[in-house]
């Protein structure tokens, strides 16, 4: 396996830049999910990697070598596809087998590497069979096991699970999550969906617009995002986030928004006072919030605006002006729509946002 180093990539589409001076190095063994929006160029850079796009400026390194220039055959790279790309009318077996046919590898080792990526995979039973005769996820697995034995330095995914029915999902995550373990393989994995990523992979890459906004382990990208896109995207219900001007009344730094005013704690008065201007965001999670029924000091006023039971936990909508804000509740508790409320906020888990640069800005 190889670590893959981006550096200052850019990738234009005639005047279009869908890659915009990307750099990020994935170690060896490393699961990297690369994770964003439709259309903030996830595809683009994997591509790039692959070889089936060139690349506009900057370098890739493979394993310490620059690939740039390397024939997509020669970079030792394997890809999984969204829609699985098998041959429709050859076996498992031959599928599996192909792409080492094509490197005029001997037939023994065909049949021997065919056999333990079938057995690693659990499709031993399947071999014979043809890719209409599975379901979504045995075809998933072949296209795996396609790429598994061809024993490459990197695996590269694109939304690989994306076809699965919702339950099918979430039990192949665990699967491929399970697959990297055991061959400490190194994994770019595109998705757009932020749990997955979350769950899966040592490292998340998040994009949007063709910049990468933030790269960090899932637990740092959750608890300290870097700006206001990662803010919103990961998490789910999303960051609740609240648009504020910052007022110093003899020595109480204030957060004044519409309709509401929170005095701030001296740590987060601190970060407000660093803001490039005088407006700021406020960034809490529903977990952070906790809902009144009665007036209590330092707490927001809003207004239920609907109540969505999911089981384990309640989500309560409240508004708040014109914002609405997802505070996350015991299922027993009483609550019901258009009932006056007021929001305390935790503010040791409160973010602050520099309103003008939308960066986060961290406590001392
Ligand atoms: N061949 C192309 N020519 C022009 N624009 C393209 C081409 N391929 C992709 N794009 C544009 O580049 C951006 C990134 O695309 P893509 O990498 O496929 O996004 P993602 O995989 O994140 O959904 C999009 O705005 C898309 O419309
Ligand atoms: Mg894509």
């Amino acid at each position: 396996m190889a670590q893959v180093e981006f550096r200052n990539v850019v990738k234009t589409y005639g005047a279009f830049e869908a890659v915009k001076d990307v750099s990020f190095t994935v170690g060896d063994g490393e699961f990297v999910a690369l994770v964003g929006p439709s259309g903030c160029g996830k595809t683009t850079t994997l591509n790039l990697i692959a070889g089936l796009l060139d690349i506009t400026n900057g370098e890739i390194n493979v394993g310490g070598r620059r690939i740039n220039d390397l024939d997509p055959k020669d970079r030792d790279i394997a890809m999984v596809f969204q829609n699985y790309a098998l041959y429709p009318n050859k076996t498992v077996r031959q599928n599996l087998g192909f792409p080492l046919k094509m490197r005029k590898v001997a037939k023994p080792e065909i049949t021997r590497k065919v056999e333990e990526a079938a057995a690693l995979l659990d499709i031993t039973h399947l071999l014979e069979r043809r890719p209409r005769e599975l379901s979504g996820g045995q075809q998933q697995r072949v296209a795996l096991g396609r790429a598994l034995v061809r024993d490459p330095q990197v695996f590269l995914m694109d939304e690989p699970l994306s076809n699965l029915d919702a339950k099918l999902r979430v039990q192949m995550r665990a699967e491929l999550k399970r697959f990297h373990q055991d061959l400490n393989a190194t994994v770019i994995y595109v998705t757009h969906d932020q749990l997955e990523a979350m769950t899966m992979a040592d490292k998340m890459a998040v994009m949007s617009g063709g910049v990468l906004q933030q790269y960090d382990a899932p637990e740092r990208v959750f608890s300290e995002p870097a700006n206001l896109f990662v803010a919103g995207f990961v998490g789910s219900p999303a960051m609740n986030l609240l648009p504020a001007s910052v007022e110093d009344r003899g020595g109480t730094v204030y957060a004044v928004g519409q309709g509401w005013e929170l005095p701030l704690s001296p740590r987060n008065a601190a970060c407000a006072k660093k803001a490039s201007g005088s407006e700021i965001v406020l960034g809490a999670r529903h977990s952070t919030l906790l809902l009144h029924d009665t007036e209590t000091p330092d707490a927001i006023p809003a207004k239920i605006y609907t109540v969505e039971p999911t089981g384990d936990l309640t989500y309560a909508h409240a508004e708040v002006d014109a914002k609405t804000i997802v505070i996350s509740t015991d299922p027993q508790r009483r609550i019901r729509a258009d009932q006056q409320v007021w929001i305390e906020i935790d503010q040791e888990r409160l973010h602050i946002f520099d309103a003008a640069t939308e960066e986060r800005i961290p406590p001392d």
